[in-house]
């Protein structure tokens, strides 16, 4: 999909946000999709009707998702959304905190992709996992995507990261990382200057670290049990990532 040239200076930070969100999967990350095809997969094993993708960013998982089920988008961040509304207009998106969410819809399959659930606060994590025990249907499946690396990231101060063109800015862009560890948390730093080294945008994400007792608790806290743990999409490069499947 081809986004029209954005001009810089008429960009509103949510919408920059979200654009450097995407040139940072696909520059950084270098597109890394292994999880798509896990989660295709998944649909097809649970024959999933209805599905809820909370954390889903711009679409990453849940638009080629929606090629094959009836897919609800939701983040908390109104410009990834946004932007995944001009990828795939017409698509059912919630702009809402998962931690508030309630509905008379009931979902079959949830996902939390790709560290969503390490991105809630400890003190929300509760209320998280009972919004999804609420909205999840009596026979259906919850997954939950963690990573274990953040465990072992070392704290550094700035580095710069990748230099690559943003075609939609018409821009080299440049990111920077500076890395934090908080007792519970670790915090990435992400800030994105141009060639010319003008600030374009600072970010700050906070990943809870993996804990196997705490993911457990707060899944139970939510009412529901683990059935299953997956270690990886089924590919060699994926296997510190965990996928727990939790049902009621
Ligand atoms: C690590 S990103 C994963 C995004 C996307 N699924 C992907 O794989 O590219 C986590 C996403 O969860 C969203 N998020 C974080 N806390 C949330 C909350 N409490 N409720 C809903 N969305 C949340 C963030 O805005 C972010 O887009």
């Amino acid at each position: 999909m081809v986004m029209a040239k954005t001009d810089i200076k008429n960009i509103s930070k949510e919408k920059l946000s979200a654009l450097l969100y995407d040139w940072h999967n696909l520059n950084v990350l270098r597109n890394q999709n292994h999880d798509i095809t896990y989660f295709i997969d998944q649909v097809k094993q649970y024959n999933s009707k209805n599905i809820l993708v909370v954390g889903a960013g711009t679409g990453r998982v849940s638009i080629p998702l929606s090629e094959i089920s009836n897919v609800t988008s939701m983040d908390i961040d109104k410009g990834r959304l946004d932007r995944l509304l001009r990828k795939k207009p017409g698509m059912k998106v919630i702009n809402m905190d998962i931690c508030v969410f309630s509905s008379s819809d009931k979902f079959d399959l949830i996902i939390l992709p790709y560290n969503t659930f390490l991105n809630i606060e400890t003190e929300k994590i509760i209320s998280c996992m009972l919004s999804v025990s609420k909205v999840l249907s009596e026979e259906g499946m919850c997954l939950l995507d963690v990573s274990t690396s953040f465990n072992f990231k070392d704290k550094s101060d700035w580095k710069e990261f990748t230099t690559a063109p943003s075609t939609e800015l018409g821009l080299e862009v440049t990111e920077f990382q500076k890395i934090e560890r908080g007792p519970e948390q670790l915090i990435i730093y992400k800030n994105y200057v141009d060639s010319q080294g003008r600030k374009l945008l600072l970010t700050e994400e906070k990943y809870h670290y993996y804990d196997k007792e705490y993911l457990r608790n707060s899944i139970e806290s939510g009412l529901l049990k683990i059935k299953k743990i997956d270690i990886g999409y089924g590919d060699e490069y994926t296997k510190h990532r965990l996928i727990y499947k939790c049902q009621k």
